[in-house]
């Protein structure tokens, strides 16, 4: 049916036209610019961390690190979400985006919170004329060397519509899908609490700092992203639960300086985490 040239040259074909549509897709919703970040301190605690904060529907995020991390070694990263308690879950992604680097997914569960491992490969889906029945799903995952998974599926009936409509080749959807759970990082929870009008986590990761294609600056500017939903996830107790897509994403960027806590003090915050 499908011979293997036309296969080949047909992913080629793919991979030449995706650039143009799959660049940076920027949704409407993208903040950038009324955030605010600085330096906040725990009355508390001796944990100073660098503050995300964007109006009172968003979570405030907090970042705090060890002052011997150094750029290219992996640190351990502390991340701390106050969210409004009308949120069902809240991800971080530590290289700005949603995909190909590490997000930490966090939503209540009772009293406490479950913290989920997560990473969205970069999946191309395209519609083939040739084919109109099926589309041909291309994954692109793990730079600089991807892996290209092609497999023909059946056309969903809204895409098959606009399919015909439209030129030979075209991206159904942007591609962004569910992240899967991503085990090269691991998280110990510091705390997590829940009161009448916030719920709030407090986790430590460690493989956050490095990745397969990147990874934070020491002293350098990095840039983060965030990610909210109002739908609670469907099986709160468990990190592997699947969830609804956002309904509000943003973007900063920002030094770690104002998160830098001397090791030992991160070292004996962390300690007890589990
Ligand atoms: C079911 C889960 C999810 C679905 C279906 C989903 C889907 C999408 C889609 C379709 C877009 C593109 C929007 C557009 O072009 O207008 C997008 C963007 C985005 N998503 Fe998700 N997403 C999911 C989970 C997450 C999670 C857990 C994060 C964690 C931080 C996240 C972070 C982002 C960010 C920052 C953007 C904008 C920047 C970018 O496209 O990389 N998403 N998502
Ligand atoms: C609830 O928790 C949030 C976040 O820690 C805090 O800012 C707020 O003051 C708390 N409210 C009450 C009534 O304790």
């Amino acid at each position: 049916m499908y011979s293997i040239s036309n296969v080949v040259s047909l992913l080629l074909l793919l991979l030449l036209s995706s650039n143009q549509s799959h660049a940076s897709p920027t949704p409407g919703h993208l903040e950038t610019r009324q955030s605010t970040t600085k330096k906040y301190c725990s009355p508390t605690t001796s944990i100073c961390y660098l503050e995300y904060s964007w109006g009172t529907s968003i979570p405030v995020f907090r970042i705090a690190v060890p002052d011997s991390a150094s750029t290219n070694a992996p640190f351990d990263t502390l991340l701390q979400i106050v969210s409004p308690i009308s949120l069902g879950w809240v991800g971080f992604s530590w290289g700005g985006g949603m995909t190909l680097n590490p997000l930490t997914v966090v939503w209540p569960n009772g009293n406490g919170a479950t913290v989920s491992s997560r990473w969205s490969p970069y999946d191309l889906s395209f519609v083939i004329a040739l084919a109109p029945a099926e589309y041909l799903t291309l994954i692109l995952n793990e730079p600089p060397f991807p892996t290209l998974i092609p497999s023909l599926q059946p056309l969903p009936p809204q895409i098959k519509q606009s399919a015909n409509k439209h030129s030979p080749l075209r991206p159904p959807t942007s591609g962004r899908t569910l992240p899967s759970t991503y085990s090269s990082a691991s998280y110990r929870t510091v705390s997590a609490s829940r009161n009448a009008t916030h719920w709030t986590v407090e986790t430590v990761c460690t493989g956050c700092s490095k990745w397969s294609g990147g990874g934070l600056s020491a002293t350098g500017v990095n840039s983060f992203a965030w990610a909210v939903s109002k739908t609670p996830v469907s099986q709160p107790g468990n990190s592997g639960s699947s969830f609804s897509i956002h309904n509000n994403v943003g973007m900063f960027s920002e030094s770690l300086s104002a998160g830098k806590v001397p090791k030992a003090t991160f070292d004996a915050y962390v300690k007890n985490a589990r």
